[in-house]
């Protein structure tokens, strides 16, 4: 069995702001069945501490980062966990990273220095009797763990980096140097200073020795200006170890056939009761058009923006629009005004029984982002034969195949896509949708072919079990 530790700063079911969480939260069972066995560390927060069970002490920290702390060992939702109690840090209300007034909480460098540090201390010195051989850690808040794993001296533990979104780069002023424990001679363009700064994810960008992003469009996007951030300098640097390995969604709570938010179905035409039924408990008249479903952070990189745009075009073809998100309250506001239309419905807030009921009953849902390093509701969208309409970028670019005449004609076709991320382009995506809602038997083809897109894990989680163990094999 390979042993594999997973470094994260949130995990689904119980913490999560986005996808990452999906991701950490799917993994461990999705990788099971390929001879891996997989530990996440994650921190104690509030809600990680209460759903844990079987507890077990593997470890004290006199000064983990400004106060002590403990290290235990349980299981919570079916997931073997470390997690890092230590209630300086972490016991707080508010989400994994926002305080209650939806500011960062200012040690935040500090928070994950810490569980990167811990992640380090486990894949050096082990735990409980157990110790992984490779340390795979998500995103910045895992950055540093290379550096840590580095002054500890731990030569024989590989390290992996997942990048799920360059945008988040862990950067803070040189001035913390010493507060995140940092070595001083590695603040230079090879280690963890970027631009003048120091970055946790351009540490691990540097110093793991395989990194993985979630699709391959990003992968090679990330090496762009447009796209890295001002770390396309380093991905291009590192292309040798960069991987892009598509995501997978949980398919088992994502079954149009057996999913309990909703009348299941296993055919398009079960559809027809689930929109019925979205209509109704939002009070939507039926419609001559598709009914567009949104499931998103209300953020610049998702494109709503655009989607407030072309809103007219939408409603002119007879369609309606149901949104449900949250984020910049400039946009909650615009969403909140646009649902003055008696076609609009827009519910601002997290509601994950409702995001089902969305995502079953609409027609098509629409990702118009500006940048999607993987995007997961428009793989939800597929498996229940919800028509994406994605652009053309990152892991919408992976995962659906273009209605176009072609595809079309050979029966391939699982959705649209457009390019370049502008308006006008999204309203003429809509317009073909609207087209193609309204030819009977080929909207039954694409939404069918949505259906029996793979979408799971199984490819995937055989590509991070193949990266691990050329990893450990190299050591
Ligand atoms: P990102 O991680 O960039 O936000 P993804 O598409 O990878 O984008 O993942 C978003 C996840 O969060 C999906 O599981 C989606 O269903 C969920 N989600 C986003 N917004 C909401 C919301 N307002 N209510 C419920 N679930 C949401
Ligand atoms: C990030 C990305 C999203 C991706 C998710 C999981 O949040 O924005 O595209 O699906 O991570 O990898």
């Amino acid at each position: 069995m390979m042993q594999v530790l997973s470094v994260a700063s949130e995990c689904a079911p119980l913490v999560k702001t986005g996808g990452l969480a999906d991701v950490v939260g799917a993994l461990p069972a999705a990788l099971a069945g390929h001879g891996v066995r997989m530990r996440t560390l994650l921190p104690g927060y509030p809600a990680v501490m209460a759903a844990l069970l079987d507890t077990a002490e593997v470890g004290r920290f006199d000064d983990l980062f400004g106060g002590a702390a403990r290290l235990l060992q349980g299981q919570a939702a079916g997931l073997d966990l470390l997690v890092i109690d230590a209630p300086h840090l972490f016991a707080r209300s508010g989400g994994p990273y926002l305080a209650p007034d939806g500011r960062d909480w200012p040690d935040n460098p500090e928070r994950f220095a810490a569980l990167s540090w811990v992640g380090a201390h486990v894949a050096a010195h082990g735990a409980g009797g157990w110790r992984p051989q490779v340390l795979h850690g998500h995103d910045w808040q895992a950055g540093f763990a290379t550096e840590y794993l580095r002054q500890m001296g731990a030569r024989d533990v590989c390290t992996l980096l997942t990048i799920h979104n360059i945008a988040f780069t862990g950067s803070t002023d040189p001035w913390r140097l010493s507060s995140l424990r940092l070595d001083p001679g590695r603040f230079h363009s090879e280690g963890y200073e970027f631009w003048g700064g120091i970055s946790a994810l351009k540490a691990g960008l540097m110093g793991a020795d395989a990194l993985t992003t979630v699709s391959p469009s990003y992968a090679e996007e990330l090496m762009t200006p447009e796209f890295g951030m001002g770390l396309d300098g380093v991905m291009r640097h590192r292309r040798d170890v960069l991987h892009g390995i598509l995501n997978g969604i949980d398919e088992d709570a994502w079954n149009p056939a057996t999913d309990p938010a909703i009348t299941p179905y296993s055919t398009p035409a079960g559809k027809i009761a689930a929109k019925a039924a979205l209509q109704a408990e939002l009070g939507l008249p039926p419609a001559e058009g598709p009914l567009c479903v949104i499931v998103s952070r209300m953020s610049h990189q998702k494109g709503l923006d655009l989607i407030l745009e072309v809103l007219p075009t939408l409603l002119e073809q007879g369609g309606q629009l149901a949104v449900l998100g949250s984020g910049d309250p400039g946009l909650e506001q615009a969403f909140r005004h646009a649902a003055a239309d008696p076609n609009v419905a827009v519910r601002i807030g997290y509601d994950e029984g409702f995001s089902h009921r969305l995502i079953a009953g609409g027609d098509a849902i629409l990702v118009p982002s500006r940048f999607e390093p993987c995007g997961l509701t428009q793989m939800y969208g597929l498996r229940y034969g919800t028509v994406p309409v994605v652009a053309l970028t990152g892991g919408l670019a992976d995962t659906v195949i273009n209605a176009s005449p072609a595809a079309l004609a050979q029966g391939v076709a699982t959705g649209i896509q457009f390019a370049p991320v502008t308006a006008q382009a999204l309203r003429s995506a809509l317009v073909r949708l609207n087209s193609l809602y309204r030819d009977g038997p080929t909207w039954t083809q694409l939404q069918a072919n949505a259906m029996a897109q793979p979408v799971g894990w199984g490819q995937s989680a055989a590509a991070y079990a193949a990266l691990y163990a050329d990893l450990a094999g190299t050591r």
